[in-house]
């Protein structure tokens, strides 16, 4: 279950990665701050889970507010037995989350993830666009049809895998008709409690993370994807790849040496999830 203590240090992340050094926090998100100082003395000599996992060192001012103020702090609650259930519950809470329509900068239209609750391989996008909240679907636009066809690539249905994206609203612009914009550090600080524990239902074997954006909101990188996509990070304690966007291949230059690219990084994800690989896979998007 998701405490709002991981609601309140999303926030602090967020803003630590996008370079601001200090913020307002009410009486409430300092009272859940003092509890994990606390319960981080008391457990001094074993692995403080929390506490290690985010280092936050920005300085914790009391003045009044100069940037925006922490989002709600709403606990999620999972209930069911199944992990479809589990998910079920996720998907009813998400419709009306507060810290999310508190940003006033969130479509209304909720879309939420899909594919398969126990999947061994979790996908994780930016925010869905205009088809898919057309659709309600996750990655169902010109790019979900890239993802597509990358998954057959490697032997699997879309129904086999789990297809989340951080933030479970399409971001709003003004006089907006089909142009998307990327979800800003706020609005994924917003959802990311809801990514947490999808995580925590599904476990999966590994989870790629789609894109810059993406690898920021729930790795907390920044910088190039080319980079990134070097090594293995982790989420939740889950092996976690971060490859390009699929929408980078829709590019009208994108050429055979992206696809290898991206192809490579589902080669290296194929190998950790020890499914079968045939020559023919391995030699795909090769120069002839
Ligand atoms: N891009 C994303 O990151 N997610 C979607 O669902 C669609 C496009």
């Amino acid at each position: 279950m998701s405490r709002p203590v991981d609601t309140l240090l999303d926030y602090l992340r967020a803003e630590e990665a996008r370079g601001t050094e200090s913020v307002y926090l009410d009486e409430q998100a300092k009272e859940l701050l003092r509890e994990l100082h606390r319960k981080a003395r008391a457990q001094k000599n074993a692995p403080a889970k929390a506490a290690a996992a985010s280092p936050v060192s920005m300085s914790l001012k009391e003045e009044p507010p100069a940037q925006p103020v922490p989002a709600p702090v709403v606990e999620i609650k999972v209930s069911g037995g199944t992990a479809a259930e589990q998910i079920e519950s996720l998907k009813k809470q998400a419709q009306d989350w507060a810290p999310a329509k508190a940003l006033n900068s969130l479509r209304e239209a909720m879309v939420f993830s899909t594919g398969n609750p126990e999947a061994e391989l979790m996908l994780v996008g930016e925010a869905p666009g205009y088809q898919e909240e057309r659709q309600q679907q996750p990655f169902v636009g010109p790019a979900g049809q890239k993802l597509d066809g990358i998954l057959k690539a490697m032997g699997l249905e879309r129904d086999a895998v789990y297809i989340s994206n951080i933030v479970k609203f399409r971001p709003s612009m003004p006089k907006q008709t089909t142009n998307n914009r990327k979800p800003t550090p706020e609005e994924m600080a917003s959802c990311i409690s809801f990514v947490r524990e999808e995580v925590r239902i599904v476990k999966p074997k590994c989870i790629v993370a789609l894109g810059a954006t993406a690898a920021e909101g729930l790795l907390g990188l920044t910088g190039a994807v080319g980079k990134m996509r070097t090594s293995w990070h982790e989420f939740e304690g889950i092996p976690a790849k971060v490859t390009y966007h699929p929408a980078y291949l829709l590019h009208g230059n994108a050429g055979l040496k992206d696809k290898r690219m991206i192809w490579e990084d589902m080669l290296t994800v194929m190998e950790k999830l020890e499914l079968p690989i045939s020559d023919k896979q391995r030699g795909f998007f090769l120069p002839k």
